[in-house]
């Protein structure tokens, strides 16, 4: 049964423009619990299940603000000053190296103690192939807080405007009830949207769903 379903997705996906993979953003900063949990029990989790199957975008900076202190702009975090930093280091990671190592260094940074510590920092840099080394030179070169501007405008610029942290948006369109349902389980939702079903989404799709979506 599952096989002949493959079939048709195959089959349609040949014949269909919209065959591209998921993208699946993630706003959220490097300290707020609620995040902590997504990344560790929601996201990695599906990113190893399904990760070629979709275009993770992660946008470290959420609830954070730009404030212009005497003409110089900086940054306050919800979480205090120690987020920025977990928030700047995470965007050298995604910004210098592929995907795979920088989704690999932020779960291990945000299962760790504290995602803000250099310790567990250059810890987790240490055990996925990241050099720590580049991390701190994109910190104290600036790179970092360009990166971090860069995730500013990228959120501040959401329709509609970020109200928790984290949120989770599908192909660069936020809708309410998918980012409620992939707080609860992001897997489910990615296995909903995508049209080619990879086969770690069998599980989500019983026979008597895949009669229906055949009918
Ligand atoms: C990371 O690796 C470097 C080079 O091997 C080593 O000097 C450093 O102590 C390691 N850091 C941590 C926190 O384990
Ligand atoms: C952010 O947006 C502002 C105006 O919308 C623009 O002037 C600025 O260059 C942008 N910064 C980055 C880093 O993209």
């Amino acid at each position: 049964m599952w096989k002949y379903i493959k079939l048709i997705f195959v089959l349609s996906c040949t014949y269909e423009v919209q065959c591209h993979s998921l993208k699946v953003s993630l706003y959220y900063e490097s300290l707020c619990p609620d995040c902590i949990r997504f990344v560790t029990k929601q996201l990695f989790p599906t990113y190893k299940d399904i990760g070629n199957d979709i275009k993770l975008d992660l946008i470290p900076f959420g609830k954070a603000k730009v404030v212009n202190e005497n003409g110089k702009l900086e940054f306050i975090c919800q979480h205090g000053s120690s987020e920025c930093y977990g928030n700047e280091i995470q965007s050298c990671a995604i910004a210098l190296y592929s995907v795979e190592e920088s989704t690999e260094f932020i779960y291990c940074a945000m299962k760790s103690d504290d995602p803000s510590s250099d310790y567990y920092l250059e810890t987790c840099a240490n055990s996925t192939g990241i050099s720590w080394a580049s991390l701190v030179k994109c910190h104290t070169s600036g790179q970092g807080v360009e990166l971090l501007f860069e995730n500013a405008n990228r959120t501040e610029n959401l329709q509609p405007s970020l109200e928790f942290v984290p949120t989770v948006v599908f192909d660069d369109s936020f809708d309410q009830t998918l980012d409620d349902e992939a707080i609860e389980d992001l897997e489910a939702v990615v296995c909903k949207l995508l049209r080619y079903k990879p086969d770690a989404c069998k599980s989500y799709f019983n026979d008597e769903v895949v009669l229906q979506m055949i009918h």
